[in-house]
């Protein structure tokens, strides 16, 4: 009686492991990938590697036969022809695709007898970069080339209420099956203090990448000296670090530094900008700049990010230069001196039009006048 409990215990505990029994590998899209195979080494091999009853390579006669392979995997397969004798049948599939993935069977034969495997293929893309910008009053998150479809979600820093974070995503397929996704998020209220948080997660969880943005603003008085902020708590020792001037759409970089310490500065800011290069390495990329001086009035956009393993922070720093306050400055008198004149006989031109065209109204009140009075009133008459 026990024996027989016994048996059938032992059965019902092996049944499941035989099915599990098949192999399963994943491979990364348009890399190479070996799909595994071992039998008991002995002569007059026979391979057979099927997919879906079609045949994917074939060996016997210690030569391939492939006049019978599926298209799919034309000149993309290949056995390792000198392990063979020791049993091992293994195939070497060339830049995968997603639509290699399935269940393959390798069939062996020899002397000896013959048997038959399962492989159970995955192919997978991983997530290989993540792009965060602003573009006019929404942050964008974007990333592309992924399979399975990735997760991508939003938060903030300091929190807010999820359902308060309007966003929109967009999950599409390109021909070769990868997604993309894109997701925007309005900037809610004010602006700045707020760092918006992306966060694009693979299917099985495994691959995380976060990337975040916050913008801030500030003014400088023309000619000075400021040090434009940069801190992104959580990140130590970036792989990259780079600051970045935006000027009519296009980003100049300012300085660059690499994981090793060094720093290059691009020739137009040598001498003039200065970041301390153990202080990036503890998130602080604060950005030292001489005699700041630019067109007056002028906004322009610095930014500066940060990128460590699957994390990237970026700060937006809006500039706004405030004309220079003393007015005894040398510079500035020149300025007066020239602009005085010139405003003064635009000014006296544009009266002596407007009086021109007042009288010339007067002395003939006909259908032209009439048809647009609005041009030549005041916007207090206007309409009364
Ligand atoms: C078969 O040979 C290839 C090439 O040497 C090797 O990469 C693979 O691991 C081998 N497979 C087994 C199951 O030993
Ligand atoms: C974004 O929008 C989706 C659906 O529109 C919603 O399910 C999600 O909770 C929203 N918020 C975040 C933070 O992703
Ligand atoms: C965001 O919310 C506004 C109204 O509050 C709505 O009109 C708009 O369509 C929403 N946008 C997205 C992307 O959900
Ligand atoms: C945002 O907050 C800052 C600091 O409190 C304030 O100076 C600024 O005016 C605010 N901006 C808006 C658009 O509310
Ligand atoms: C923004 O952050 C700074 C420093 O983190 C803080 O001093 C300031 O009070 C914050 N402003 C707002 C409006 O939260
Ligand atoms: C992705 O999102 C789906 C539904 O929104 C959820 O079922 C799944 O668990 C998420 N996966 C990960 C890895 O977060
Ligand atoms: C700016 O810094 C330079 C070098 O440290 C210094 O010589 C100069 O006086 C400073 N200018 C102002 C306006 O503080
Ligand atoms: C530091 O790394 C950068 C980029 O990898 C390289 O160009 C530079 O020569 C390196 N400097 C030193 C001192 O190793
Ligand atoms: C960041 O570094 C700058 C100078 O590089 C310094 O003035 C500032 O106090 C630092 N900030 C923090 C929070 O450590």
């Amino acid at each position: 009686m026990a024996w027989a409990a016994a048996a059938i215990l032992f059965c019902a505990w092996t049944l499941p492991f035989a099915e599990l029994t098949d192999t399963s590998v994943t491979c990364t899209f348009s890399e190479d990938c070996v799909l595994p195979c071992t039998f008991k080494a002995s002569s007059d091999e026979v391979i057979h590697w099927n997919r879906n009853k079609l045949s994917v390579h074939a060996y016997y006669r210690a030569a391939d036969h492939l006049d019978k392979q599926d298209k799919h995997f034309k000149g993309r397969t290949s056995l390792f022809k000198d392990q063979i004798k020791h049993g091992n049948a293994s195939l070497l599939l060339r830049n995968c695709n997603i639509q290699d993935s399935g269940k393959y069977q390798c069939y062996t034969s020899t002397k000896q007898g013959n048997q038959e495997k399962l492989i159970n293929m995955k192919v997978h893309a991983p997530i290989r970069s993540v792009n965060i910008e602003k573009i006019d009053e929404e942050v964008i998150c974007s990333s592309k080339g992924i399979y399975p479809a990735p997760n991508l979600s939003w938060t903030t820093d300091p929190p807010t209420q999820s359902d308060m974070l309007n966003n929109s995503t967009q999950t599409t397929q390109d021909p070769n099956g990868l997604y993309s996704v894109q997701s925007k998020v309005r900037f809610m209220g004010n602006v700045s203090n707020c760092t918006y948080i992306c966060s694009v997660t693979s299917a099985d969880g495994m691959q995380k990448w976060t990337t975040s943005l916050k913008q801030q603003e500030m003014s400088s008085v023309n000619g000075a000296n400021v040090t434009i902020p940069c801190l992104a708590p959580g990140i130590f020792k970036p792989r990259a670090f780079t600051w970045t001037i935006t000027r009519a759409h296009k980003a100049e970089v300012i300085l660059r530094q690499f994981d090793n310490l060094t720093q290059e500065i691009s020739d137009h800011w040598k001498n003039k900008a200065r970041v301390d290069p153990k202080q990036v390495l503890s998130g602080n990329g604060s950005l030292w700049l001489q005699n700041i001086l630019e067109n007056s009035a002028q906004t322009e956009t610095y930014t500066c990010a940060f990128a460590a393993f699957r994390i990237q922070h970026l700060v937006l720093t809006d500039v706004t230069l405030l004309p220079e306050p003393h007015t005894g400055d040398q510079r500035n008198r020149v300025h007066y001196a020239a602009i005085l004149p010139g405003a003064l006989i635009i000014a006296a031109m544009c009266a002596l039009m407007v009086l021109k065209k007042k009288s010339k109204q007067r002395d003939t009140p006909g259908p032209e006048a009439q048809q647009k009075p609005t041009l030549l009133t005041s916007p207090n008459s206007n309409g009364r």
